[in-house]
């Protein structure tokens, strides 16, 4: 394990019931509160009805942002950036998933940020160095789809619908001031969110599990047991779907997966992550189905390329799966668990291949430019463990066929 700072200073208000009491916790950080959800948020609507009641009842504006889409976009951003200034918003609130958050986010600093808010992201290429945020308005998450920890992290992530590159904002300055994680409010969430979302949580710890320092057995335990939670929990969900006990497990996890306590003197990169906004941004294909078909091709690819890395794979195979060894070698035991947990992900209902979501083999050269120039160090390898070149991409790519 490697030195670390860890700050995070989100106040989580957790549990069944919590949404309602969204009036008093806004009134403590504003009067006039912009809410930021989907473009045609019908699903949502009695959600919505009950959080402008709340708010009323606490003497709190609510003005209405509904136009994110998945993989947000920094034109509408702009678009919001521009009604908070313009309206003098000064809280607000995220009612959604992780582009919904994130969006959020960015909004809230960009309203206070003297520049194009473009400049703030980090990994665009169109300009060398980011300008982070100085300060923010105070915002307010209320999670719908248990994924990307954005209501406890730092991190917002956008694409640049004229460049095609999708970037991050990384900065402590766009942590929540508060998150009302209420379980009841992914009740009604069908399999497929369900199931993407907490394939990208599981993700989140696997990159840092195979990626990060490799002597941390604190980290790695509580890794193996949160992945093995929601592997357990997940197919009860989807069995059960308005069962709030589960629903609430998932959520829990999915906040763990990445707030910043599990990576914590990790210092991992994050390669399927990296080559998966790629294909978002050209494909527009779900978050969590890219993390399912990079868990499965980059999985097979790099348990197969040296005994350290079949090590640490029959590892997992070992203490997530319970695979037992039976005396056989790392190699074999990796190599079942790649397997097994490739079924797995197609027992919940995730693609797991390029074919399944209509990406051409005609594009790899072009996806892997793309996967180089947005995603490699400055020597053109993808940092992983070990780094990749751009063959091995191709041949990751040729292996998601
Ligand atoms: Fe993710």
């Amino acid at each position: 394990m490697q030195n670390f700072e860890l700050y995070n200073p989100v106040k989580v208000v957790f549990g069944p019931g919590t949404a309602k009491d969204i009036g008093k916790y806004a009134k403590t950080l504003g009067k006039k509160a912009l809410v930021v959800t989907y473009e045609n948020p019908t699903f949502f609507s009695d959600l919505l009805f009950q959080t402008e009641k709340a708010l009323a009842e606490n003497n709190v504006e609510m003005l209405e942002f509904y136009k994110v889409q998945a993989n947000p976009l920094v034109g509408h951003i702009r678009e919001a950036i521009d009604i908070c200034r313009k309206e003098k918003v000064d809280v607000l609130i995220g009612i959604g998933g992780g582009s919904v958050m994130d969006s959020t986010k960015i909004i809230a600093a960009g309203t206070l940020y003297n520049d194009d808010v473009w400049k703030m992201f980090i990994s665009r290429h169109d300009i060398d160095i980011a300008i982070p945020p100085k300060e923010t308005l105070p915002t307010i998450m209320m999670p719908t789809l248990p994924a990307t920890s954005s209501e406890m992290n730092c991190i917002g992530v956008a694409t640049n619908e004229q460049t095609k590159e999708k970037a991050y904002v990384y900065d402590p300055v766009i942590y929540p001031k508060i998150s009302i994680v209420d379980p009841e409010l992914t009740c009604s969430l069908p399999a497929f969110q369900t199931a993407s979302g907490a394939l990208d949580a599981i993700s989140h710890v696997l990159e840092a599990y195979l990626n990060g320092d490799q002597n941390s057995p604190v980290q790695d335990r509580t890794q193996e047991g949160l992945v093995r939670a929601i592997i357990d929990e997940l197919p009860l969900v989807l069995k059960d779907p308005s069962n709030v006990e589960h629903r609430a497990n998932i959520q829990w996890a999915a906040t763990l997966c990445w707030n910043g306590w599990l990576q914590a003197g990790l210092n991992a990169p994050t390669p399927m992550h990296q080559m998966g906004h790629v294909l978002s941004a050209r494909y527009n294909v779900t978050h969590g189905v890219t993390l399912a078909i990079f868990m499965n091709s980059y999985f097979k690819y790099t348990a197969n390329l040296n005994e350290e890395r079949a090590a640490r794979f029959a590892l997992l195979g070992e203490n997530v799966l319970g695979i037992s060894r039976g005396g056989r070698s790392d190699q074999d035991v990796a190599n079942e668990f790649v397997d097994r947990f490739h079924a797995y992900m197609k027992s919940v209902g995730i693609p797991t291949t390029l074919t399944e979501v209509g990406v051409p083999e005609k594009d790899f050269d072009a996806i892997a430019d793309d996967i180089v120039r947005l995603g490699c160090d400055k020597n053109g390898n993808l940092p992983s463990i070990p780094a990749i070149g751009r063959d091995g991409i191709m041949e990751i790519l040729k292996m998601s066929l």
